[in-house]
């Protein structure tokens, strides 16, 4: 039986729960949530994961960020799924399985391009399997690791900023730099990786190694605007929220999505008051303290 302490979702909640905040309200104005990323304004710097094969249907879920004025990523899914996505008029990156036909993944560029998505990108990390050294098959399809060659051809071969997904670590961070990519999305894909360093507690090195002028957008287990908070002040440009927005999805369709996300931003903002934070890129990483006693 599966060790339930290497379970990565559980070993990020107990790492944000041990993350505490100091109020410095004294002098606070009322904060504004909005950012404006790659070139356009939303609403709120939360945005939609990159979920796939939702029984409800991925239209409705880009549909319901659309609503919320939020960024969204759309995970596994042929190019009609994409389209029926981008038609709703959200703005999507287009995360990219590491399929290993080739063909596959530029197709997959190439549609996202001409259909007007914000980006695109691919979870590379989803080519190996959790539990052999060996490539996956998902949903019926082969994966493979592509080579670093392999990765700079992708990113090379569009106009659209490419993301590299499934980031853990300062070293691939800074490679994604290096060979061109316009962020990276620092995630360990729902424990994926079992027993992962928690994204959140990566953000401030991968910060400071990256520098500011790179995009970082972490997620995993940002469960509401709380926790939205300490990613943002660890180091996030972004903070993506996935299985949080499922229930509501479920129960409440598009609508249900993005009262969700208001939800969250409002309790973001309030965190933001109570930090003296007007703006996002105004919070300040030095309220964040590890509380050692919990
Ligand atoms: C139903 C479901 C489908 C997912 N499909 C994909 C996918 O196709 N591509 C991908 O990069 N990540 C996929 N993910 C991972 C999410 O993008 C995200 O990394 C992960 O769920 C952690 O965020 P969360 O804790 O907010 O859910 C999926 C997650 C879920 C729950």
């Amino acid at each position: 039986m599966k060790n339930p302490n290497g379970n990565s979702d559980k070993i990020a909640r107990q790492y944000m729960d041990r993350l505490v905040v100091e109020q410095r309200v004294l002098g606070a104005v009322t904060p504004d949530a909005r950012v404006t990323f790659l070139g356009k304004s939303f609403s709120t710097p939360l945005m939609g994961a990159a979920l796939s094969h939702l029984k409800e249907g991925m239209a409705g879920y880009a549909e319901g960020m659309r609503l919320a004025n939020a960024a969204c990523c759309i995970g596994m899914g042929d190019n009609e799924t994409l389209g029926s996505c981008l038609a709703t008029g959200a703005s999507v990156i287009k995360i990219i399985k590491p399929y290993a036909d080739r063909e596959e993944i530029f197709s997959r560029i190439r549609f996202a391009e001409e259909h007007g998505a914000l980006g695109v990108g691919m979870d590379s990390g989803h080519a190996i399997k959790s539990e052999a050294a060996d490539f996956d098959t998902i949903v019926g399809c082969p994966m493979k690791l592509p080579t670093m060659e392999e990765i700079k051809e992708y990113i090379a071969s569009t106009r659209l900023p490419f993301f590299l997904k499934d980031i853990l670590s300062v070293q691939d961070a800074v490679i994604a730099k290096e060979i061109g990519a316009a962020g990276v999305i620092i995630s360990h894909h729902h424990d994926l990786m079992h027993w992962a360093c928690p994204p959140v507690y990566l953000l401030k090195e991968i910060r400071k190694a990256v520098g500011d002028d790179f995009l970082v957008i972490a997620d995993g287990g940002i469960e509401d605007g709380f926790d939205a908070f300490k990613a943002l002040a660890m180091g996030a440009d972004m903070v993506c929220v996935g299985r949080a927005l499922m229930p509501p999805y479920s129960s409440d369709g598009p609508e249900g999505i993005a009262r969700t996300l208001n939800t969250m931003t409002d309790e973001l903002k309030s965190m933001m008051y109570r930090t003296c934070a007007e703006t996002v890129k105004d919070i300040d990483p030095s309220v964040i303290h590890e509380a050692w006693w919990l």
